[in-house]
């Protein structure tokens, strides 16, 4: 039996405006971005559904209506589909989240930064524990999962990190772990944090990546909506204020984990799980090989 409350609901924030992917964002969300043959925004659903989360709170914006129409039921392309005898399609699109899921969108109005869109969710999550996943990282692996568990049992808050390179800890929440020790998953009691820290400023390399698991405390300190870095509210500095009551855990990713985000990290994505695709993989594969043998294909690509 959990000793602590079961962390059942998520929120992901999906308000920003995605702006490093003008102009495809122009019209469309930045998290319906096609990852091979899925949405940004169902591969952190598919996460999160794995770590046990049975009901999702989206805070979204203007323009962000395909999320909504994306979790939907699809009655009519259903219809369509099965009198067509195309079973494979209708089951990619009938059973994108399981019945049993609750969804929830709360509009930002304003994209004041990701501390005031947590913060836009607060009558939802109540009283409980909840995941925090940020659309934009594609993370492959069961590290949430780990978070989730490691919670019940002890009721840490926690947060997911990997070790960034020294001169991008200004790209990053950087944990602040004074002399305590890793244990050998790599996880760790942290002190504080640094939002975006130059390199000379970082108090360690583990820079905090998109995952999440918080307690309704954290409402309190964002109600305060401190403007912090780069004139937004910051979820980091709300965080800072809950570690001084609450002991956070670090939790270091272990598999992959991809800013799609960010153009280079969005491509990597694509290639990663096209190569595990069993149609996609081999074909893409020998392409590869042809680019390498053929340099000049390079060049005019
Ligand atoms: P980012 O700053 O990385 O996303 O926010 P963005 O603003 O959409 O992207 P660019 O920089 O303009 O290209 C991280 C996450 O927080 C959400 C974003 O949707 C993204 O999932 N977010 C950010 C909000 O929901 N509201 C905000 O006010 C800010």
């Amino acid at each position: 039996m959990a000793k602590y409350k079961k962390v059942r609901k998520a929120i992901l924030p999906v308000a920003g405006l995605g702006t490093r992917f003008l102009p495809a964002t122009k019209a469309m969300p930045k998290e319906m971005l096609t990852v091979v043959d899925k949405p940004l925004i169902q591969y952190a659903v598919e996460e999160a559904l794995e770590a046990g989360i049975e009901e999702f709170i989206f805070i979204t914006g203007r323009g962000k209506s395909a999320i909504e129409n994306h979790f939907d039921k699809p009655y009519e392309l259903a219809d369509i589909l099965r009198k067509k005898g195309k079973d494979a399609e209708l089951e990619s699109v009938l059973h994108i989240i399981p019945e049993h899921t609750r969804i929830s969108y709360i509009r930002q109005g304003e994209p004041l930064g990701l501390g005031h869109a947590i913060w836009c969710a607060r009558s939802v999550i109540g009283d409980e524990p909840f995941a925090v996943l940020l659309p934009d990282d594609i993370i492959h692996s069961t590290t949430l999962k780990d978070m989730v568990s490691s919670y019940e049992e002890q009721g840490k808050p926690a947060v997911m990190y990997e070790e960034v390179p020294l001169d991008r800890t200004h790209n990053y929440g950087i944990l602040d772990i004074g002399d305590n020790k890793f244990n050998a998953n790599g996880e760790v009691n942290i002190n504080s944090f640094v939002e975006k820290p130059e390199s000379e400023d970082a108090p360690s390399t583990c820079g905090i990546i998109g995952r999440y698991i918080l307690t309704p405390r954290i409402f309190d300190f964002l109600a305060e909506k401190n403007i912090g870095a780069g004139g937004e509210i910051q979820l980091t500095d709300a965080m800072v204020s809950l570690c001084k009551e609450q002991v956070f855990r670090g939790f270091k990713l272990k598999g992959e984990r991809f800013d799609c985000g960010d153009k280079v990290g969005f491509q990597k994505a694509n290639l990663f799980f096209a190569l595990k695709d069993p149609y996609i993989g081999p074909r893409l594969t020998s392409y590869i090989k042809d680019m390498q043998l053929t340099p000049k294909l390079v060049k005019t690509a």
